[in-house]
Formats: structure tokens, C-alpha cells, sequence
């Protein structure tokens, strides 16, 4: 099979940890163009468009939101236009917080600096949408879907970045075949792909949640 050419279109650098600063934002005055700007992030602007079109798309009328893995918080800049509230994980402090950054009903984005998926246990009630984008191995994909289980709402939505990469798409079959709660595991809902120097990366795909509780 040929090689596909947006493998050599999209090339990222691996992230790299790096120091707090304010999250970089779209100067970009068009909506739609301010969505697709990715010149900061890690993100292609289809998978920017894509998130927000998931989230554009919830049934929920209040969106209660989580990142896992928020780097300099640029998909932050993006996410918090069209939830209600955003708590952002991340062990390391690559942004500054700010009072002013603010979700569409003026809540704080809070920036919780720890570790997923044990931080989730600080911040309460159950989610409508989370994107995770933080621990890229296979077991730190599976520990994060599986603690998801239980603190979705139903017919809440995750997305998980990257599930064109070979550990990411393991740990997602098994977690998606381990679930006991109803739902729809749609893999690479978004099929873009990319690379870093450690190997094919990019894609998202998607658990939706069933109205359903556990089985
Ligand atoms: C690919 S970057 C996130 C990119 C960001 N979502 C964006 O699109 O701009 C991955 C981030 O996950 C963080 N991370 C690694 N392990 C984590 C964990 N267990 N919980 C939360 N974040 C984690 C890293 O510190 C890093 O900042």
C-alpha cells in the first residue's frame, strides 16, 4: 500500500514540556477561522472542527466539560466557547490560569494540576463531554476510558485524540469491550492522521454514551 501522504503533510514535533505561559488564543476575528487556527496547538484544524461540531451537537443544554492533557491550552481556547464549564488536567503547569478565561456562561476554566485519571476525582458531579489527549500509552488510554465509566451523563460523549496510534487504538477496543454500560464506540469518527518522531499519531474517536445506566 502507498504511503498515505498526509503522514508526510501532518509532522509534529514530539510535545515537549514547557514553561507556564498565558494560553496561546486565535487572533483570527472570524468564529470559524478563530475554530480552525491550530498554528499553536498539537491539533489539525479538522479535528478543532470536529470537537467543536461534537460538542456543537450534545443534547444537553449545559455542557460540563473535561480536558486530559491541556499542554499549553490552546484546544482550551477552543473548547470553552461552547461549554458551560471546563476543568482542564494536567500534571505539569503549562498555562497560566486567569480568571478571565472564560466558559460561554462567564464560569473560570479551571486548570487542575495532576494526574489522570486520579484528578478526576476532584472535581464533582458527572461530565456531558470530555476530550483526552494526556497519557498516550496504552495503559494510561485504557485507565482514563475505564475511570470514565461511571462519570459520564447519559448520552454524554468522549473523545479520545489519536486513535491512529497503535497503543491508543488497542486500549480502546478493550476498554470500548470492557465497558459494562451501554454505548457506541465509533473508532477514528475523525480519520486524520499524522506523525512525530515516535511513530503515527492524530484521529479521534469517539465513546457515546447510551441513556442507559450500567448493565
Ligand atoms: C499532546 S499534549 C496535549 C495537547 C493539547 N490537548 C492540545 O491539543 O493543545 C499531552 C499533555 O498531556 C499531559 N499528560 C501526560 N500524562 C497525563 C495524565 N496522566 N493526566 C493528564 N495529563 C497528562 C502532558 O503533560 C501534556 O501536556
Amino acid at each position: 500500500m502507498a504511503e498515505d501522504p498526509r503522514i508526510i503533510k501532518n509532522v509534529y514535533n514530539t510535545p515537549k514540556e514547557v514553561d507556564a505561559t498565558p494560553p496561546p488564543d486565535s487572533p483570527e476575528a472570524h468564529p470559524l477561522a478563530s475554530i480552525l487556527d491550530a498554528r499553536s496547538g498539537l491539533i489539525m484544524p479538522t479535528e478543532r472542527m470536529f470537537l467543536y461540531g461534537v460538542l456543537q451537537s450534545l443534547p444537553h443544554r449545559y455542557v460540563r466539560a473535561v480536558e486530559i492533557g491541556t499542554w499549553r491550552g490552546t484546544t482550551m481556547q477552543m473548547m470553552r466557547h461552547i461549554c458551560d464549564e471546563l476543568y482542564c488536567i494536567d500534571p505539569i503547569l503549562q498555562w497560566i490560569p486567569d480568571p478571565s478565561i472564560v466558559t460561554r456562561s462567564s464560569r473560570p476554566v479551571q486548570l487542575i494540576q495532576d494526574r489522570s485519571p486520579a484528578a478526576l476525582a476532584q472535581i464533582t458531579g458527572n461530565f456531558t463531554f470530555v476530550f483526552v489527549d494526556g497519557d498516550h500509552t496504552g495503559e494510561g488510554v485504557y485507565a482514563d476510558a475505564m475511570a470514565l465509566e461511571t462519570r459520564m451523563e447519559p448520552w454524554g460523549v468522549i473523545a479520545f485524540h489519536d486513535g491512529n496510534h497503535p497503543p491508543v487504538r488497542e486500549a480502546l477496543f478493550r476498554a470500548s469491550n470492557d465497558w459494562k454500560r451501554p454505548h457506541r464506540f465509533v473508532h477514528l469518527a475523525c480519520d486524520t492522521i499524522s506523525q512525530t518522531p515516535e511513530g503515527i499519531y492524530g484521529g479521534i474517536s469517539l465513546i457515546i454514551v447510551d441513556t442507559n445506566p450500567i448493565a
